[in-house]
């Protein structure tokens, strides 16, 4: 668990970034400082962004902000998690050189924030509001997450574009999820009908997982695989519908990089 040191700390590292940023780029000096500069906290700067983001003609960002720090002020567990995606953001995704960039600029890591708002609220009996926010996260940023899914902490939502998570969907902890992912239900059932993925899985670009099945801890998911039925800690499925084509041997897939990092000669 992030305590409040560390969390400081990157904040910090956050403003002194921007600060550079600043002088690096003058036309965005303005945006720079109501983003970040501005405020005095990190959790100040993840809810103005995400309420300007969401705000509508009919819902000023004002309303949304006080609702979003309810949220983060409500326990220490989620401004922690906030903390943990966007160091996952950090480490997993190679062309991200910077602890702002996802803050000001990704739009998986800004989908994940306003889920864990909705998500709040739904748990507080608060649904249309929280499907308010799934609808905005929606139409601003192409990713649709039902408020009652169960999403861990260290998640990354790489590119975010397309990707839909259905309402009994469990995430736990250090998955990476690209463009494109569904995890939804087949059609054919009904009450808890959503994919329960384990801990540090891959879910490459368009993958599709349908129905109430595990994914077992630290599997990998082929771009373009369409899933049906459980996937055994750490192997590797492809196909459709998806067959099992190799293992992860003890590596952590949700960490992998290498199919990302184009090679230096
Ligand atoms: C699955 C993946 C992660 C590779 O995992 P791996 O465990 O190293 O698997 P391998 O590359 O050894 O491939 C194993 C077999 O599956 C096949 N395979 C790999 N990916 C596949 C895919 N997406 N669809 C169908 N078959 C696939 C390979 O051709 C190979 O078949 P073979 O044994 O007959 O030669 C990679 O292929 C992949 O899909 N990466 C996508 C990452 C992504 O989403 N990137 C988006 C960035 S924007």
């Amino acid at each position: 668990m992030e305590d409040k040191e560390s969390i400081k700390n990157i904040w910090q590292t956050i403003q002194e970034e921007t600060e550079r940023r600043v002088k690096a780029e003058p036309v965005l000096a303005s945006f720079f400082h109501t983003t970040v500069l501005e405020h005095s906290s990190f959790s100040s700067a993840v809810a103005d962004l995400i309420a300007n983001d969401l705000g509508s003609t009919s819902v000023q960002p004002m309303m949304l902000i006080s609702v979003i720090k309810d949220a983060i002020n409500s326990s220490d567990e989620i401004l922690a998690a906030t903390v943990i995606d966007l160091i996952a953001a950090k480490e997993k995704d190679p062309s991200c050189r910077y602890l702002s960039e996802p803050l000001l600029f990704f739009k998986g890591f800004k989908s994940l924030q306003s889920h864990r708002v909705a998500s709040w609220l739904w748990q507080n009996s608060r649904h249309t509001l929280a499907h308010y926010f799934q609808s905005r996260t929606s139409e601003v940023y192409g990713v649709d997450i039902h408020p009652a899914a169960k999403l861990g902490k260290g998640i990354m939502i790489d590119h975010g574009t397309g990707v839909v998570i259905g309402e009994t969907s469990v995430v736990e902890d250090n998955v990476s999820i690209f463009q494109g992912v569904t995890l939804g239900g087949t059609g054919k059932d009904i009450g808890d009908r959503h994919p329960k993925v384990r801990e540090g899985v891959l879910l490459s670009a368009s993958s599709t997982i349908l129905g109430n099945v595990e994914i077992g801890r630290n599997a990998k998911i082929a771009a373009g695989s369409v899933v049906l039925n459980d996937v055994r800690e750490g192997t590797t499925v492809a196909g459709v519908p998806a067959r099992e084509v190799g293992k992860s041997e003890g590596n952590v897939p949700a960490d992998e990089i290498d199919h990302l990092i184009e090679k230096e000669n």
